[in-house]
């Protein structure tokens, strides 16, 4: 065994890295305070829990052994993903009223992969997408990766979160490729309305810009509203389209690392876009062969936890109401689906002091400006944790929120 050292022969001078990932990487004071708490081990709520695993669902008994299927020890790669898991797909997607054929449909390994498999498909380094705001903020590490600018464009407050497409045409630059919409969106809750992507899809199809609907949260609806867009998988739309899912939300299974876009629209454009996208697939062939061999029992097995999550963001939802005083300066937006509640917060004394002031009673909260809500008013918890665990957490926000919090 040698000594791990090699002699250096001259001058070392560092590698450059990329600008790309210079990051300022530095804790934010939210971050270090959350981190000094958990080192001292005192109990946490933790109201940003987003990973379903975490959440004592209850998952049917040897989920897990399909991907043991002995056909799965064959490596016979697709790059666009087994016909047979791009066919239960379209199945799971029917279920949402789409009608999609397996060669419009491509697996990855993640919805975070699929955005940045589009964003090489449409974008050369340093054109533009444009990009909700308020909304995930992934999206600026997904472009930022990819070498494409974000340019965020403003959802407006109306009831819902409404993209209107006028804003969206100001937000504009000549470098724009493609739109992004999250469809409900994270954290908003607001589900796209059919009138809203009429002019969406008019819209790009007259500036050439494609169109990406993350649907990632489309099983996760409250109630029935004929005006929402379910999904655009399948539509005919004038604009080519693609819309994304994936088994980290649909089935809580986000330890798969499974998920797909579908393309739709105009003839043509799909299939040069599936085309080209088959070789970004091939370059990577990231998805896992026994995941893909599992996937149709997958969808059907785990029918049961996405109805036991609706159930518990249901009961969540009321519970957090139900903590807010008649007459509280607070409030909850009406929301239409989606795994999170947005509260609507004084300005004062700022969303930073608000979510420290929890942290000191045992709460973690997101802060609105992580998503880039306006005006500094908003807070952002999820609404899939425990319900005993949500119930003692809505109980001590809505006390903090009530309370005067230190300026
Ligand atoms: C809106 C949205 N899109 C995409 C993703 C990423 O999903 P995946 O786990 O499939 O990469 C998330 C994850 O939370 C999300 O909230």
């Amino acid at each position: 065994m040698g000594s791990g050292k090699v002699a250096s022969r001259g001058t070392v001078s560092p590698v450059a890295f990329s600008r790309r990932t210079g990051w300022d990487r530095r804790p934010n004071p939210l971050a270090e305070r959350l981190e000094a708490l958990r080192r001292t081990g005192v109990p946490l709520v933790d109201l940003t829990e987003s990973n379903p695993t975490r959440c004592e669902l209850e998952y049917p008994k040897q989920l897990l052994d399909a991907l043991a299927a002995p056909e799965a020890m064959a490596y016979e790669p697709d790059p666009r993903g087994l016909l047979t898991a791009r066919e239960a797909i379209c199945r799971h997607l029917a279920g949402q009223g789409a009608q999609v054929e397996p060669d419009q449909v491509l697996i990855t390994a993640s919805s975070s992969e699929a955005y940045a498999f589009l964003f090489k498909l449409l974008c050369d380094p340093g054109d533009e997408v444009l990009l909700p705001s308020p909304s995930y903020p992934l999206f600026d590490f997904l472009t930022g990766l990819e070498s494409v600018q974000p340019r965020p464009y403003v959802l407006s407050f109306e009831g819902r979160w409404r993209l209107h497409a006028s804003l969206l045409a100001e937000a504009a630059g000549p470098r724009s490729r493609a739109v992004l919409s999250v469809s409900p969106g994270n954290p908003t809750g607001s589900f796209l309305h059919r009138a809203e992507l009429a002019e969406l899809a008019a819209l790009c199809a007259e500036r050439g810009w494609a169109l990406i609907v993350d649907e990632v949260f489309a099983d996760y609806g409250f109630g029935e509203d004929p005006e929402r867009v379910g999904s655009v998988a399948g539509l005919e739309l004038p604009a080519l389209t693609f819309s994304l899912g994936g088994l980290s939300k649909s089935a809580c299974l986000p330890q798969l690392k499974l998920s797909w876009l579908v393309a739709s629209g105009p003839k043509e454009q799909v299939g040069e876009a599936m085309d080209r996208l088959e070789v970004v697939a091939d370059t990577y062939l990231s998805v896992a062969t026994p995941v893909q061999h599992a996937l149709p029992g997958l969808f059907s097995r785990t029918a049961g936890v996405r109805e036991q999550l609706k159930a518990r963001i249901a009961e969540n939802r009321a519970l957090l109401e139900k903590a807010r005083p008649p007459g509280a300066s607070w409030s909850v937006q009406e929301s239409e689906g989606g795994w999170y509640a947005v509260l609507r917060i004084p300005a004062e004394p700022g969303e930073e002091k608000v979510c420290l002031a929890l942290l000191d009673r045992g709460v973690v909260v997101h802060p609105g400006f992580f998503y880039d809500f306006p005006r500094g008013a908003h807070l952002v918890v999820s609404l899939i944790p425990p319900p005993a665990a949500f119930a003692r957490g809505a109980s001590l926000l809505a006390g903090v929120l009530s309370g005067p919090v230190p300026g």
